[in-house]
């Protein structure tokens, strides 16, 4: 009966061991498997942030919670302009003061050029206007484009101005007399600087690891210091992980990941709050001086180390369906989605006023980062946090699950890039 199928003994005798070895590996590797996956422990139960979250006291304190968030829709449905009776009646010289007014909104002239009395600086991330009175559009085509440009163009990336409420219908109708003055007398720019056209793209090539040029290689001197401090529970870092260099080269770049017992996507500061609370009882919330610290540490450890996050598991996936979702989704009054200003099909690599706007691929690798023109460190959750706020949409927590599902969605665009961190950059 034995190995009936096999004539030659000596090939049946193979086949025998070769099904034993594979009876016996298999308990063998499940358990080299599960060994080497003991999870890192965290605390689950207390907040990571502050809580309720506030916004940055230093950041306009308007609540925009009459618009979409990236967790919650608000924005009001859109609805066809409304149709204008008789002419167009309206102030060409108020139209010109509320097109260049940079409270309405941030000022058409973030993104136009608008003929000889443009402000400084403009931007161009939309089209020159100088000869619009020659572009052939009657006043209620205009009024609509303005009021709100889906009712012409689905795809526009400019805010709709009247039915997000930025400007009135009086006051559209004033912009719209404004521009039909603009008959090809271009503005005086005194510099290629002051032009869109030929004003030079920045280019950042300080040396970041500097500490005197990149005030954030402090917290790395910090951090190092801090692994080696026993905590409240007497244990400190180095207790249980004597080598950071050797334990941490790469791990930072494979942040962040699916963290099954949170159900989310968790990046390097969440951990770092999580993972101290249940180790060495340090009280380190996200966004907290010595948490930047560490997660700045975690990362320079890991300088050079191409970025290698997980995108193949079924919740990575997920996970970055959902952020490439999100980067789509149009948030706040002025009504912008992430790829408005950071695509390269739309905004990105224009100018919008005097900021260059940079494309998704070449924005992560480098953070966190000093930040000259503020004087401050920022996470890449805080930036997230300010291009919310720039749209004027209200931020989430830094620990908000869609900032996972994005941080991990550009982390996917720009798997390869090697880690470079602190960053600096204006
Ligand atoms: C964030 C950039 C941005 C801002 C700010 C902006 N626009 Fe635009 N605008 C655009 C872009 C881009 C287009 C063309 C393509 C599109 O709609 O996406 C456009 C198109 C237009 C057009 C239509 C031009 C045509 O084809 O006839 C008008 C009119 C216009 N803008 C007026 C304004 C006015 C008035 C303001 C200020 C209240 C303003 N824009 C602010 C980006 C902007
Ligand atoms: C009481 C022991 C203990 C202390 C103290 C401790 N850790 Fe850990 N740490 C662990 C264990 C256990 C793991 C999971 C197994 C492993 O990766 O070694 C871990 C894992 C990690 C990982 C890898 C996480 C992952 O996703 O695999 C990092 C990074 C880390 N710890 C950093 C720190 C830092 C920073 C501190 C100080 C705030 C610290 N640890 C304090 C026990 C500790
Ligand atoms: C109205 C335009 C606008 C929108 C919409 C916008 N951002 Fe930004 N973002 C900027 C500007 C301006 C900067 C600073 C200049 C730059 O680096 O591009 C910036 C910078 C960034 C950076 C850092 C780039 C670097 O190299 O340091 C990241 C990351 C980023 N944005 C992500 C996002 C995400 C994610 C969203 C959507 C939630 C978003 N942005 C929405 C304008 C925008």
């Amino acid at each position: 009966m034995k190995n009936r199928h096999f004539k030659h003994p000596a090939l049946a005798r193979a086949v025998t061991l070769a099904s034993m070895a594979a009876l016996f590996a298999l308990p063998l590797a499940a358990e080299a498997k599960s060994h080497k996956a003991k999870p890192a422990p965290l605390d689950l139960t207390q907040p990571v942030s502050a809580t309720p979250w506030a916004r940055y006291g230093d950041w306009t304190q308007v609540d925009w919670k009459e618009f979409n968030t990236l967790s919650n829709t608000a924005s009001p449905a859109y609805a066809p302009p409304p149709k204008l009776e008789g002419a167009l009646v309206g102030d060409a010289k108020n139209g010109e003061k509320l097109a260049y007014d940079r409270g309405r909104g941030g000022s058409c002239v973030a993104c136009h050029i608008m003929g000889p009395t443009t402000p400084s600086m403009p931007g161009a991330v939309g089209p020159d206007l100088s000869t619009y009175s020659q572009w052939g559009r009657d006043d209620q085509w205009i009024f609509n484009y303005i009021y709100d440009p889906r009712s012409v163009n689905p795809a526009s990336v400019m805010p709709p101005w009247g039915t997000h409420k930025v400007f009135t219908v009086q006051e559209i109708k004033d912009m719209v007399a404004f521009l039909k003055t603009l008959n090809g007398e271009s503005p005086r720019m005194k510099d290629a600087l002051e032009n869109p056209a030929s004003r030079p793209m920045p280019v950042e090539d300080r040396d970041n690891l500097d500490p005197f040029v990149n005030n954030a290689m402090a917290s790395v001197e910090s951090a190092q210091a801090a692994w080696g401090k026993a905590g409240p529970s007497g244990k400190s870092c180095a207790s249980c992980h004597k080598d950071a260099k050797k334990s941490y080269k790469t791990w930072a770049a494979s942040m962040p990941k699916y963290e099954p017992r949170l159900k989310k996507i968790m990046g390097v500061e969440e951990f770092v709050t999580r993972h101290a609370r249940a180790t060495t009882g340090d009280e380190w919330l996200m966004q907290s001086k010595e948490n930047i610290d560490m997660g700045i540490y975690l990362r320079y450890l890991a300088n050079g180390a191409p970025i290698n996050v997980d995108t193949k598991s079924k919740e990575a996936k997920a996970a970055i369906a959902r952020g490439n979702e999100l980067l789509e989704r149009k948030s706040g009054q002025l009504n912008f989605a992430c790829l408005d200003c950071h695509s390269p099909e739309r905004g990105a690599n224009k100018w919008i006023r005097g900021q260059w706007l940079g494309e998704h691929k070449g924005q992560v690798a480098h953070f966190p980062l000093w930040r000259t023109s503020r004087s401050e460190i920022w996470d890449l959750r805080k930036r997230f946090q300010w291009c919310n706020v720039a749209v004027r949409a209200n931020e989430l927590p830094p620990e908000a699950a869609e900032y996972g599902d994005i941080e991990l969605t550009l982390m996917n665009i720009n798997k390869g890039a090697k880690i470079s961190a602190p960053g600096i950059r204006h």
